[in-house]
């Protein structure tokens, strides 16, 4: 059978790649993956788990989660720490969905070792289930089960399926679904800045492309060790929506394309390891930094000067966000040594609203916290910021159409 990854998975297991850690320079749970990912992916599902939980509260009910390709469980951190809004400062947290409305998160891996691991971490929480199962083969037995709430993956796991054993998934994942069952999807883009050579796929084999998670490893260890490849489905929104259509026809069932999201546009994980794309920056490295206490970042270092592939949709979107992305960077060096008057920048009325309102955001955060002796504010209160104000630029500027590394989608089932 075709590799899935398993060598890759079972050894960073071994090597404890998936540990609960928070924030870090590098490796799975870097500061991009912490501060930008997981949260982005919050911030995408709050509106709508926000209303099952609301629903399933008035009915007295609890939540019932399935967590499809799950790892060690990093799906139930995502969902256990949403808030309900962005909080003022004298709030404490109020989450969407608390840990004890949860009547189980049921995770299904191919790695028996993800598996072992998830269940080791989440030993004190019996709702919390692992088991070793392969989707390829779609839901299998767990259809005896009680229908879930929530049909959750994250992070590419369903991307380890190809389109037709996807369709085959989702088939169950329709049949056994309720009314009102959210489905996340969580898929590779196909239109990443990581892998032009992707973009111009157009039969079914030529969007399955061999993959490999290198940027666990060291750059020392890249060049020295033999890393597995395995193949991955890369995405367009566009197919999404096609592919919600075609389950709805087929299972009779309603399902609508809640939330569709571009996520890591500018910062997927193969722009350090040039793995795909030798003439990238090692941008996500730089934003790690940014993101770094008592580190500073040479800004200039984020400037970008990249040529994409034509794409009538996509280029005029990503030239546009890169545009906004080195006015902000550019306006950020200029004003740690300079006061200046925002209106005063060059073409400001023409400027995409997302980059007014960071620029003004910034601007602020350097002239409120500019002055200040503790600790080093540039590395550790404005340089975090400015990292936000680019992950808000990603975030407010895309429309999921599978230019991201990642692309989340959110689709509701009706019946
Ligand atoms: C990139 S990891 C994501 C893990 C986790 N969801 C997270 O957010 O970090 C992809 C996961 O999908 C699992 N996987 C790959 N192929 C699978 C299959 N056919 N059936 C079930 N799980 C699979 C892998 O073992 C791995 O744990």
């Amino acid at each position: 059978m075709q590799s899935v990854g398993e060598q890759t998975y079972t050894q960073a297991v071994r090597e404890g790649k998936y540990d609960l850690y928070v924030g870090n320079l590098f490796g799975k749970y870097d500061n991009v993956r912490t501060y930008w990912e997981d949260q982005l992916t919050r911030i995408a599902l709050r509106p709508c788990l926000t209303h099952l939980v609301d629903r399933k509260r008035e009915a007295g009910q609890k939540v019932r989660i399935c967590d499809l390709g799950c790892g060690a469980g990093q799906g139930y951190q995502i969902l256990t720490k949403i808030d309900r809004r962005d909080l003022d400062l004298g709030l404490q947290h109020q989450r969407v969905l608390n840990e004890d409305e949860i009547s189980t998160y049921l995770g299904l891996d191919i790695s028996q070792a993800m598996v072992e691991k998830g269940s080791v971490l989440f030993a004190d929480k019996p709702q919390l289930q692992f088991a070793q199962a392969d989707l390829r083969e779609g839901l299998g037995k767990i259809k005896q089960e009680q229908p879930f709430d929530i049909y959750f993956s994250s992070y590419g796991s369903l991307s380890h399926l190809g389109r037709q054993d996807l369709v085959k998934l989702l088939t169950d994942v329709c049949e056994h679904g309720h009314d009102g069952s959210l489905i996340v999807l969580d898929l590779i883009g196909r239109y990443s800045i990581e892998w032009p050579d992707f973009w111009s796929a157009e039969s079914e084999s030529e969007k399955v492309r061999q993959y490999t998670m290198s940027y666990l490893y060291s750059e020392t260890a890249r060049q020295e060790i033999d890393i597995e490849s395995f193949p991955l489905r890369f995405w367009a929104g566009s197919e999404v929506k096609q592919l919600a259509d075609e389950l709805a026809a087929a299972t009779g069932t309603g399902l609508e394309v809640v939330n569709m999201m571009d996520r890591s546009i500018l910062v997927g994980r193969h722009t350090d390891t040039h793995e795909y794309n030798p003439a990238l920056k090692p941008i996500r490295r730089l934003i790690n930094s940014l993101h770094e206490d008592y580190l500073r970042t040479d800004l200039g270092d984020l400037i970008l000067d990249l040529d994409v592939p034509d794409h009538p949709q996509i280029t005029p979107r990503l030239q546009q966000l890169m545009k906004s992305w080195n006015t902000l960077v550019e306006y950020c060096q200029h004003r740690l040594c300079h006061n200046f008057c925002l209106p005063e920048l060059k073409g400001w009325n023409d400027f995409p609203k997302p980059l007014q309102f960071s620029l003004m955001t910034m601007d602020r955060v350097i002239a409120d916290v500019g002055w200040m002796w503790y600790g080093d504010p540039r590395a550790n209160i404005i340089e975090p910021q400015l990292g936000y104000a680019l992950r808000t630029l990603e975030y407010d500027m895309q429309r999921g159409s599978g230019c991201g590394h990642g692309l989340v989608a959110i689709l509701q089932l009706k019946k």
